[in-house]
C-alpha cells in the first residue's frame, strides 16, 4: 500500500515554490538543487504541503519549474537524506518529517490558575466568566431545579428544555431544526469525541484543516484516526477549495473536521461560496463533514457580514454534523456543548453515551437554558466580545512594537492570533518563554506531524498593561532564542530555509 494520503500536482508545487519569499542572504547563492530542497522542506514544515503528500515525478516537476531533471533528482535525494521525503519504487515519493524532529505533537494542557504565580498565561484561549451573568444563570437554574431533583437525573440526550431551546435557535438562524436533532454534550470536546467514535474506527482517515485546534487533533490521534491535513489558503482567505476537493477525492476520508467560524488558530472565516463548495465536495465523496461552531458568536469587527452556517447547505444533516459550545461565547467552566445532526445520528450518539459519560450535569444545562430563555445569553456574549476586542486591540500594537518582524493578519473575530515568529522556532520560544514568565503554545501543536515549527499562537486573553508586558516578555524570549543563550548547549533552532 502506498504511504501517501494526498498528492501535490507539479503546477501546484511550482506555484507554491514560486510564492516563497527567500531571505536576501549576502554571499554565494546555494546550488539550484539545494534551493529547491530547502523550498520543499519549508513548505512541509509550514504545513503548506502536508506530510504524506505524494510529490510529482521528477520529470514533471522539472518541466513545471523549467529546471533540469538532474536538479529535481538531486533535491529529492537531499530531502530523502534529511528525512523529509520517502520513496518506494512503483509508489512514488511522499513528504515526511524526520523522526524525533521536530517535537512530538501534543495538545494544550491548561495550567490550574492558582499555579501560575507571576507567569502570563497565553496558553489557553478562554476568558473569565462574563459576570454578573454566571451568577444570575446559576441562581435561575437553582430555581428551576426542584422538578428535576425528583428524577434519576440521567439525560443522555440532554434536558428536553435545552434541546428544544438549541433547536429553536438554529431555526431562528434559518435552519429548521427539531429537538430530536440535538444532543447536549459535555463541551465541544465531548461532542467531537462522540462523533469520532461513532463514525470512524481506528486507522480511518479524517481530513483536518492545517493548522487546526490542538486538542481536537490530539483527541483524534488518541482515537487512532489517521489525520490528513489540508493546508488553509494564504492569510485569512479561508479554505483552498482545490486542495479540499483533491483530498476528499483522493483520500476519501470517513470524516472531515473544520472550524469554519473564526478558525482556531488563524481566525479565518471562509465565505459562503467556500462553505457551499465544501459541503458539496464532502457529499460527493461520502465524507461526513463536522463543522465546529465553538467560535461562531465571537465576531469582533463591527459591520462584519457573517457567512451562512455550514449546516445551512445541508439542513437535513445527512452530510454535515454541527458542533456548538458555550465555552467561548459564555464560559468554559460550564462544560456545555451540543451536536446538531440528523435524528438517526443523534439516536446512535445517545445510545453510545451509556458507555462514556452518561450525560451532562443538569444544573449547568439549566443555567444555559435560563440564559438563552431570558436574553441573558446575548448580553453575556456582548460582554465577551467587548473583552476579546479590547484585548485584541491591545495585543496587536504591543506585538508590532516589540517584535516588528513577527508576521500575522488580524482576524475579524475569534480569540487567537496566528503568528509567524520571524524565523525563530516556536518550540524553542515556548521553552524559553516559560523561563522568562510567559507561557505560549508553539505552532507544531496546531499542526500534523511537526508542521508550523516557525509559529506561535497568541490568544486575546490579556489586555492593557498585561498585554504590553506579555509582548515585552515574548521579545525577551525571542532575543534569547535568536542568540542561542538560555537554551543550554544546543545551538538555536531557527526556522529559515
Ligand atoms: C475550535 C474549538 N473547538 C472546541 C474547543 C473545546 O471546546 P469545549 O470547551 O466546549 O470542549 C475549543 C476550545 O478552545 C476550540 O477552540
Amino acid at each position: 500500500m502506498a504511504q501517501w494520503t494526498s498528492a501535490v500536482g507539479s503546477g501546484q508545487l511550482a506555484r507554491l515554490i514560486g510564492s516563497q519569499q527567500r531571505p536576501a542572504s549576502p554571499g554565494r547563492r546555494p546550488p539550484a538543487y539545494r534551493a529547491l530542497a530547502d523550498g520543499i522542506r519549508l513548505l512541509v514544515l509550514e504545513g503548506r504541503v502536508p506530510v504524506a503528500a505524494r510529490l510529482p515525478a521528477e520529470r514533471e516537476l522539472a518541466l513545471a519549474l523549467n529546471v533540469s531533471r538532474t536538479t529535481v533528482a538531486a533535491a529529492y535525494e537531499a530531502l530523502r537524506g534529511e528525512g523529509f521525503l520517502e520513496s518506494r519504487r512503483g509508489a512514488g515519493s511522499w513528504t515526511a518529517v524526520p523522526a524525533g524532529n521536530p517535537l512530538p505533537a501534543r495538545g494544550l494542557e491548561p495550567l490550574p490558575p492558582e499555579s501560575l504565580g507571576s507567569m502570563i498565561d497565553l496558553g489557553c484561549a478562554a476568558l473569565p466568566a462574563p459576570e454578573p451573568w454566571l451568577t444570575r444563570a446559576v441562581q435561575g437554574a437553582l430555581e428551576e431545579l426542584p422538578p428535576y431533583a425528583h428524577t434519576h437525573g440521567d439525560y443522555p440526550a440532554g434536558l428536553p428544555a435545552l434541546r428544544q431551546m438549541i433547536a429553536d435557535r438554529y431555526t431562528a438562524r434559518g435552519i429548521p431544526t427539531m429537538p430530536e436533532q440535538i444532543m447536549v454534550t459535555t463541551g465541544a470536546m465531548g461532542a467531537i469525541d462522540a462523533i469520532c467514535h461513532l463514525f470512524a474506527g481506528r486507522g480511518e482517515r479524517i481530513a483536518v484543516e492545517s493548522p487546526s485546534y490542538a486538542n481536537i487533533l490530539q483527541l483524534m490521534r488518541e482515537a487512532g484516526l489517521r489525520l490528513v491535513p489540508v493546508a488553509m489558503a494564504e492569510g485569512l482567505s479561508g479554505w483552498d477549495m482545490d486542495r479540499w476537493r483533491q483530498v476528499l477525492r483522493d483520500a476519501a476520508p470517513r470524516l472531515a473536521y473544520v472550524v469554519a467560524d473564526f478558525h482556531n488558530p488563524s481566525g479565518a472565516l471562509p465565505d459562503d461560496a467556500q462553505r457551499r463548495a465544501l459541503v458539496e465536495a464532502a457529499r460527493s465523496a461520502g465524507t461526513v463533514l463536522v463543522a465546529d461552531e465553538t467560535m461562531s458568536e465571537l465576531w469582533l469587527d463591527e459591520d462584519l457580514e457573517l457567512p451562512r452556517p455550514v449546516c445551512s447547505f445541508d439542513p437535513g444533516g445527512a452530510t454535515v454534523v454541527t458542533v456548538g459550545s458555550a465555552s467561548k461565547a459564555f464560559w468554559a467552566g460550564m462544560r456545555i456543548g451540543w451536536v446538531r445532526a440528523a435524528p438517526d445520528v443523534i439516536r446512535s450518539l445517545v445510545s453510545a453515551r451509556a458507555y462514556a459519560d452518561l450525560g451532562t450535569p443538569v444544573l449547568e444545562q439549566l443555567a444555559v437554558n435560563w440564559l438563552m430563555n431570558t436574553g441573558g445569553w446575548e448580553q453575556a456574549v456582548e460582554i465577551r466580545r467587548d473583552q476579546a476586542r479590547e484585548n485584541r486591540d491591545a495585543l496587536v500594537p504591543a506585538i508590532r512594537r516589540e517584535l516588528p518582524d513577527w508576521e500575522f493578519e488580524v482576524p475579524s473575530g475569534g480569540l487567537t492570533l496566528w503568528v509567524r515568529a520571524g524565523g525563530l522556532s516556536g518550540s524553542r520560544l515556548a521553552e524559553v518563554g516559560e523561563r522568562v514568565g510567559v507561557r505560549v503554545p508553539s505552532g507544531p501543536r496546531f499542526g500534523v506531524d511537526g508542521a508550523f515549527e516557525g509559529y506561535v499562537r497568541l490568544p486575546f486573553t490579556v489586555g492593557g498593561a498585561v498585554a504590553d508586558e506579555a509582548a515585552s516578555r515574548l521579545a525577551a524570549a525571542a532575543r534569547l532564542v535568536a542568540s542561542g543563550a538560555g537554551t543550554g548547549a544546543e545551538p538555536p533552532r531557527t526556522f529559515v530555509a
